[in-house]
């Protein structure tokens, strides 16, 4: 057999082995076989070396021509190949852009956060802006500058967690740092103290609501939490009365509770306050006939309230000759429990989403 039909039969068996090959693999076995450092046709372009200069020449060149003739046909196969396996690929992977999507659960406000923006937004509407003030306090704000000074009876009425500063080394914000490293530093048991810390800062007119939250040392029951949140309300200017006070907060009820509602005010006590006052509201369940809900009496106690106690303006130097204020304090978590029907102040924090998703 002469070179020239050797390399002829080799290049019809390259093409007619590439002919079969199909897949990935066998392009690259293909490859391996033919075309490799040891394949079939690198090993007979290498035994050419032996021939004659002539003969060299001639079937050279043809080799060389087949060799790139077999690499051409080898890449236009394996893009064919990649061609097919893309469009196999797509076919099964077909996107249904008119499924419907996973469901993903929606959060929304926790009841009491919407308790309070819509305190806040009743409020604002009376020309009220909201403030806020630290929860660690110090025993002046929490007490003293309210009047009830240091074993007064109605610190009892508020059972406090005290923090022990000395060894805790807390930080302190918002605090006067002189003051509060000398002084017994509580969680605030209400939130009044802003009371004194708005007044000390900015002069009257004053007119500020306080939302956030307290902590009384307190087992806790159905009406009764250790943490719970309180809305503040200030208001000092020139010529405030009690009328003030009851026009605002009944205006307050009627919008938070419905047109219905019915106010009464009982007269109470709060040292930083004088006159107080509770204000009640007609029972939600029973409209005022008497229930289990109002134990039998026809009327729900809302908040404590009075006027600005003078004692208290003359700690933060507001002249009492030309001012006077009224100030109220009502439990946020008892007042969603009238206004939603709840009967348990608890279920507002047990995170039952079954629950929590009603509201
Ligand atoms: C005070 O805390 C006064 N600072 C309120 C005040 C402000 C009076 C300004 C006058 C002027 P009292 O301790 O009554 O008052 O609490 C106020 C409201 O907080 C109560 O009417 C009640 O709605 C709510 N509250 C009190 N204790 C709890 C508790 N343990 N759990 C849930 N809510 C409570």
């Amino acid at each position: 057999m002469t070179q020239t039909s050797v390399i002829e039969s080799l290049r019809s068996k390259a093409l007619a082995a590439l002919e079969k090959a199909d897949t990935a693999a066998g392009l690259t076995d293909f490859q391996v076989e033919w075309l490799g450092r040891k394949g079939k046709l690198t090993v007979f372009l290498k035994s050419l070396s032996n021939l004659p200069m002539e003969d060299k020449k001639v079937t050279g060149k043809r080799a060389n021509e087949i060799k790139t003739e077999i690499e051409t046909a080898l890449l236009e196969k394996q893009k064919i190949l990649r061609q097919k396996e893309l469009e196999s690929d797509l076919k099964s992977q077909q996107l249904d852009l008119y499924l419907p999507g996973d469901p993903y659960p929606v959060g929304r406000e926790h009841p009491i956060s919407q308790v309070i923006n819509e305190l806040v937004r009743i409020f604002y509407g009376m020309g009220f802006i909201n403030v806020g003030g630290p929860e660690m306090e110090s025993e002046f704000y929490n007490f003293e500058a309210l009047n009830i000074p240091a074993n007064h009876p109605a610190r009892d009425m508020q059972d406090t967690f005290y923090f022990n500063l000395a060894n805790n080394q807390l930080p302190l914000p918002q605090m006067e740092a002189e003051r509060s490293r000398e002084e017994p530093v509580l969680l605030r048991t209400h939130t009044s103290p802003v009371q004194v810390r708005i007044m000390q800062s900015y002069p009257p007119p004053i007119a500020v609501v306080v939302p956030g939250r307290v902590y009384r040392h307190e087992a806790t029951d159905a009406t009764h939490l250790s943490v719970f949140h309180q809305l503040e309300g200030l208001l000092v200017d020139e010529g405030v009365s009690f009328a003030d006070l009851k026009g605002s907060l009944e205006r307050f009820a009627r919008e938070f509770f419905g047109p219905q509602v019915r106010t009464r005010f009982r007269p109470s006590y709060f040292p930083f306050t004088e006159p107080s006052a509770e204000m009640d509201i007609s029972c939600l369940l029973c409209d005022g006939s008497g229930c289990r809900v109002c134990k039998q009496s026809g009327w729900l106690e809302m908040m404590g309230a009075g006027l600005v106690n003078p004692r208290v303006f003359e700690y933060v130097k507001v002249d009492t000759e030309k001012y006077s204020g009224f100030a109220f304090g009502m439990g946020i978590e008892r007042l969603a429990m009238f206004k939603y029907g709840v009967n348990d102040l608890r279920t507002f924090y047990e995170n039952d989403v079954r629950f929590l998703e009603q509201f």
